[in-house]
């Protein structure tokens, strides 16, 4: 808890939910919509998604490109925009959220992109970069030293003074995970963390995620195209197609007994004896 929110008096006795045992992410309803000013057509990128994340669950949303992943969790985490459908964020509805009050929950929702290169600042050695967020939140982050971070995922402490190119891509997204959990995140949305590392060391990124669920109880939204990687990884799983959630479960049912055509489409894509290897 940031030392803001922990001001907050509690909710207890007033009938009111108490946001810390609140389920990190509900998402009713949600419609995002682009607005082509050149054409003045509308495009449903979102159209009526729901889903509940509770605390320390770990949910994927798969679906083709374009399918609306990225703008569902972009809008879900008020990092983008929203047309319709509501959102609680950590316990806290989105649409009655100051700005003041969103920057304050920022921190417990960290997102881990595809691109670990892109998502560093090239100027800044890994040390330099952990300094700017520790000086950002320095409550917050005082939990543990940069070497024990770097430890935490699995990288050795000498990597401290490389800057991003001196990185391959599997150290630099195991950075771009130190750097989230600095923040000791409830909530870690990874949108495709592997699909831009080198397969072979895909495994070991999925298994780091798995064991930061583990052992810090945050708990984990991951997009992906790969259904391989999101059993692996996620108890449930929502199939996206078209903005839509064509079917929602735990992963044990949506992969076993799909009961929607495009799910079955996307299961029968998939190298099979790859998936059914990783049970
Ligand atoms: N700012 C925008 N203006 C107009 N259309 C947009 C905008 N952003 C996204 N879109 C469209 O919304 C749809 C959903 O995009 P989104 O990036 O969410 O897909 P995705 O499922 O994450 O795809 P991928 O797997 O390729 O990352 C796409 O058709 C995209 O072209
Ligand atoms: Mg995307």
């Amino acid at each position: 808890m940031s030392e803001t929110l922990e001001e907050v008096p509690a909710d207890e006795g007033r009938g009111l939910p108490d946001p810390e045992n609140a389920p990190v992410l509900v998402v009713d309803g949600l419609v995002v919509e682009h607005h082509n000013r050149t054409t003045g057509e509308v495009f449903r990128a979102v159209d009526g998604v729901s889903l509940r994340i509770g605390a320390g669950e770990s949910a994927a949303v798969v679906g083709e490109s374009g399918s609306g992943k990225t703008t569902l969790a972009m809008a879900a985490t008020g990092l983008g925009p929203r047309s319709g459908g509501d959102i609680e964020l950590l316990g806290h509805s989105l649409a009655s959220l100051s700005r003041r009050r969103l920057r304050e929950l920022r921190p417990e929702v960290q997102i881990v992109f595809q691109d670990p290169h892109g998502s560093l600042d090239s100027r800044q050695s890994v040390r330099s970069g952990l300094r700017e967020l520790r000086g950002l939140q320095r409550k917050r982050t005082s939990w543990i030293d940069d070497a024990g971070l770097l430890e935490s995922v699995r990288l050795s402490p000498d990597l401290l003074d490389r800057y991003p190119h001196q990185l391959s891509g599997g150290q630099a997204q195991r950075v771009c995970i130190a750097r989230a959990l600095l923040m000791r995140p409830r909530l870690i949305v990874a949108d495709e963390p592997t699909s831009g590392l080198d397969v072979s060391v895909q495994a070991d990124v999925l298994g780091l995620l798995r064991e930061v669920r583990e052992t810090t109880g945050a708990a984990l939204l991951m997009i992906s195209h790969d259904l391989a990687v999101v059993r692996s990884v996620c108890e449930t799983v929502h199939v996206m197609r078209h903005g839509r959630v064509v079917e929602g479960g735990p992963c044990e049912t949506v992969f076993t007994r799909p009961a929607d055509d495009y799910t079955r489409e996307l299961l029968a894509a998939m190298p099979g004896a790859r998936w059914r290897a990783r049970r």
